[in-house]
């Protein structure tokens, strides 16, 4: 073999192994995850498609850590500081987060628990540290942790005596996003834009002050359905109802599915729309 193509080989092989260094670094990270997912090491937490389908009378108290790493300035932090949940029980939690800077950011949130064993039975249904999470210069956004806890946390020996949970989040910017989803999804509802939404879709049929095709909405939430002077149906006169948030998130959804028999025939798909039209009906007051 000439020297020169000795020189030649001798470096093609010093490539091939840099390369295969460059191409185990850059998947360890995902090897990593995926391995603790799979073994639930180091507190990693388990991802699951479908909810809880079966709870025992145990409870367990979770409690919410929040951070962000160096030079992200995001505020980030739990809505509640902790919840206390059966096993098996379905729990929705929202964390808040601020962007303060005066540029959109994309972030990814890492995640543990601790104890570190109660990882593999802390199941997440929807998470925002699914995904990289883009919020815009001085947004902010309520995102939601759908979770329960493995009802057989209570029966493997090894975490029987686990009482108490904490689940950190970390926020880290990510430089080069792949395909970050805007955290504007989880914006706080809005009343401003409620108030449009019952210009458009509400006030040919209702005002707030009186009656005209449907009855009066001023200070509509929190009060007993079919309360004011107007003739209601039969079916929404005796449906027992109060017009909570969440009962007029039901009833905007679809009028005729939760109150068979009603006169009201409006459906508002769209979830965030209803929050931000019930939203701007809080805002509102009898007569007003
Ligand atoms: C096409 C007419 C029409 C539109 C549009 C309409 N509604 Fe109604 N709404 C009615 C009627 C009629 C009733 C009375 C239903 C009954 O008696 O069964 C009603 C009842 C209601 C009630 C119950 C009030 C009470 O006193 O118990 C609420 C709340 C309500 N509507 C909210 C809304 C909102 C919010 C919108 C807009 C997103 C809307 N409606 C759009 C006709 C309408």
């Amino acid at each position: 073999m000439s020297p020169r193509r000795q020189k030649f080989l001798t470096v093609s092989a010093f490539c091939a192994v840099l390369a295969g260094m460059g191409v185990l670094t850059a998947y360890s990270v995902t090897l990593y995850r995926l391995f603790c997912q799979v073994t639930g090491a180091n507190g990693t937490t388990q991802r699951v498609a479908t909810e809880s389908t079966h709870r025992i009378a145990r409870s367990v108290r979770v409690r919410f850590d929040t951070n962000v790493g160096p030079g992200l300035p995001w505020q980030f932090e739990p809505v509640s500081p902790e919840v206390t949940v059966q096993l098996g029980q379905d729990a929705l939690v929202f964390f808040r987060a601020k962007n303060t800077a005066d540029h959109a950011i994309v972030g990814r949130a890492t995640f543990n628990v601790t104890p570190e064993k109660a990882g593999l039975y802390f199941k997440k249904v929807q998470c925002f540290c699914f995904n990289e999470e883009k919020l815009e210069p001085g947004a902010s956004a309520e995102m939601p942790v759908d979770f329960y806890v493995d009802p057989q946390l209570a029966t493997d020996p090894n975490t029987a005596d686990v009482h108490e949970i904490t689940l950190s989040y970390t926020f880290f910017e990510t430089r080069k996003p792949e395909a970050p989803l805007a955290l504007a999804r989880f914006a706080p509802p809005d009343p401003v834009l409620g108030e449009k939404l019952f210009a458009q879709d509400c006030s040919e049929c209702h005002r707030l002050d009186r009656a005209v095709v449907g009855p009066a909405l001023g200070g509509v939430v929190g009060r007993a359905a079919a309360a004011t002077a107007y003739p209601y149906s039969a079916a929404l006169k005796s449906s027992g109802l109060v017009w909570t948030e969440a009962a007029l998130q039901t009833w905007l959804a679809d009028p005729q599915a939760m109150v068979k028999g009603t006169a009201m025939p409006m459906q508002i798909p769209e979830p965030a729309a209803r929050a931000d039209i019930i939203a701007y009906l809080k805002t509102t007051h009898p007569g007003s």
